[in-house]
């Protein structure tokens, strides 16, 4: 009797010790990876990236962690667009303007003034087209993830830009884009291609008179203490895409094949978040946009009328397929 209750206490104690290693968390990830973002930490796409991460170790129990490396301690976005296509980095966000050369279709969703409004992007970006594009699987060694928001970019200058007429011959820094280039000189100004980390001190230094961005970016790289002069054209609606390497896509699979659509599914979780956090953003920019006193000018809808018109040469530009894109995202 008593040898078949040793015998029962030993099987049970077996049972017992193996359902707590199936359910008990893995100490060590199996995997770490690396999740790159220039912005700074507090910025709605940093916080998503780290939401992205916290939502991976969850589902995977544990065996993925994404480690956010922010404030482009990684290097520039050309630089980081490089390294994710090796796989020296696994995750990153990058604004379109970055890969309008490298995916001539990206350039057709960042148009000068193509969307009327916020909601007339977004249903582009989770239509049909926006899908499609993300899943393009003939980007070379990356994968897109998900859509963010980055809002609306408007002019911001050193000497005041009231009307499209002032923006002549002035010298407009763009992110390193021939899109963007093209659109400063059809207004008549230089376009110079610079990081996106130069602008403040170019700005100071008087080697360029204006930029270019959305509100949170203006206010958290502090350009309005150097650009105070704001024309809030709203000319581009500039998404950003959340892209994952080949080789990190192969080292997911191999652990867990499965796990692959958990990232896709927390990606789409996180630029939900990040839909959210970008409103706060924009209403914060605004607010303290005003508290610092910053010139801002908003063209009528006479001057916008001539602002879109001095762009159409680049609209004309298109034919054929890309052509038949545009005009479907603009009756969406
Ligand atoms: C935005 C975007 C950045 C980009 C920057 C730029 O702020 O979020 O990723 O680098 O524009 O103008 O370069």
């Amino acid at each position: 009797m008593r040898k078949v209750i040793i015998l029962l206490s030993l099987i049970i104690l077996l049972v017992t010790n193996s359902c707590i290693k199936v359910q008990a968390p893995t100490a060590e990830p199996d995997l770490i990876l690396r999740y790159a973002d220039n912005q700074p930490e507090y910025y709605p796409t940093t916080q998503a990236a780290q939401y992205f991460a916290s939502l991976v170790k969850e589902r995977t129990n544990g065996r993925i962690e994404i480690e956010v490396f922010y404030n482009g301690v990684l290097g520039d976005e050309k630089s980081v667009f490089k390294q994710i296509s090796f796989g020296g980095v696994d995750f990153s966000r990058f604004s379109l303007g970055t890969l309008s050369e490298l995916f001539p279709t990206f350039s057709i969703l960042q148009l000068p003034y193509l969307y009327r409004d916020s909601e007339h992007m977004w249903r582009v970006l989770d239509g049909e087209i926006g899908t499609k594009l993300l899943n393009d699987t003939s980007k070379p060694s990356v994968w897109g993830l998900c859509w963010l928001d980055a809002g609306a970019r408007s002019f911001y200058s050193n000497i005041p830009i009231t009307n499209t007429e002032d923006l002549k011959g002035k010298t407009i820094r763009v992110q390193e884009s021939e899109l963007m280039s093209r659109m400063i000189e059809l207004f008549g100004a230089t376009a110079v291609q610079m990081s996106y980390d130069d602008v403040y001190s170019a700005l100071k230094l008087g080697i360029i008179d204006g930029a270019e961005n959305n509100g949170p970016s203006y206010i958290s790289k502090e350009h309005y203490q150097v650009a105070p002069f704001v024309f809030l054209d709203e000319h581009f609606r500039l998404p950003e895409i959340v892209m994952m390497s080949d080789v990190a896509k192969t080292k997911i699979e191999k652990i867990d094949p499965t796990f692959i659509d958990i990232i896709k599914e927390c990606a789409q979780e996180s630029s939900l978040y990040e839909r959210q956090l970008w409103k706060e953003a924009e209403a914060k920019a605004d607010k303290k946009m005003k508290e610092v006193g910053c010139i801002i000018i908003k063209p009528d809808t006479e001057e916008l009328f001539k602002l879109k018109q001095t762009m159409s040469p680049i609209y004309e530009e298109y034919e054929g397929e890309l052509k038949e894109l545009i005009n479907q995202i603009l009756v969406q």
